[in-house]
């Protein structure tokens, strides 16, 4: 068993991900941390072997930090802050990825190499009214992976933030006489699980640390 805790535990990708962990044979949640639940990080850090990290970007890096310094692996969900600050954090290992969805990480992937291929791009993402960021984690990583594969700049973002979405991303590709759309949805946060519950599961086992991307975990 792998002792789990969840800092931000009262937000939405944090009970969720606290069901998640539930149910998983192979995992105990050890731990809710969460200023509204009035329970702070520290209280659960002694119980836990692994923090997943589900806060608000100006609290997810001071997080890491207490983690690690605690000996504590984390999985960092949360967007919207310099995941190049977490190199040199060391103690523990440091795991963070901006989607967790498989089908957001095929789509980045697929859109990178089509960048290659194709004049221009733009990215269209869209998320729920809550969601603190803009461009989203997902976008911001979307377009540099293209940028890196087709040796121009990063592509234009655009954020819409509605009720009624969820989490949603368009990469639209255009070249003479044709356009090229690849789109990803997540119309639950459920669909985050499986990719979430694969981190915990390596990240006390990983060979370098910080990792960011959840391709960095999917072999094939
Ligand atoms: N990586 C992914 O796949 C993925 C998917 C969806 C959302 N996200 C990101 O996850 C983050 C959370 O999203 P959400 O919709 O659940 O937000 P939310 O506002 O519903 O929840 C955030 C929670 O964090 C708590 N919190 C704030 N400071 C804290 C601290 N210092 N310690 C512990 N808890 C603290 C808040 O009280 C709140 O309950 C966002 O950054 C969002 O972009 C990532």
């Amino acid at each position: 068993m792998i002792r789990v805790g969840v800092a931000g535990a009262a937000g939405r990708m944090g009970a969720t991900a606290c069901a998640a962990i539930e149910s998983a044979a192979d995992l105990e949640l050890a731990g809710r941390a969460d200023p509204a639940l009035g329970a702070p990080l520290a209280a659960i850090l002694d119980a836990c072997e692994v923090v997943v990290d589900f806060t608000t970007p100006d609290a997810a890096l001071a997080n890491a930090r207490a983690c690690v310094a605690a000996g504590v692996h984390v999985v960092i969900g949360t967007t919207g802050f310099d995941v190049a600050a977490l190199e040199g954090l060391r103690g523990a290992n440091v795991f963070a990825a901006p989607n967790f969805a498989i089908g957001a990480v095929l789509m980045m992937e697929f859109a990178a190499r089509a960048a290659a291929h194709m004049a221009a791009a733009e990215i269209i993402e869209l998320h729920h009214d809550g969601k603190l960021d803009a461009p989203s984690g997902t976008a911001i990583r979307t377009a540099a992976l293209m940028a890196d594969a087709s040796g121009r700049a990063a592509p234009a973002i655009h954020s819409v933030r509605l009720p009624g979405l969820v989490a949603h991303q368009e990469v639209i590709l255009g070249d003479v006489g044709q356009t090229l759309t690849i789109r990803h949805d997540s119309t639950a946060r459920e669909s985050f699980m499986p990719g979430l519950l694969l981190a915990i599961r390596r990240v006390g086992g990983l060979e370098r640390s910080p990792v960011v991307g959840l391709e960095h975990l999917l072999s094939g």
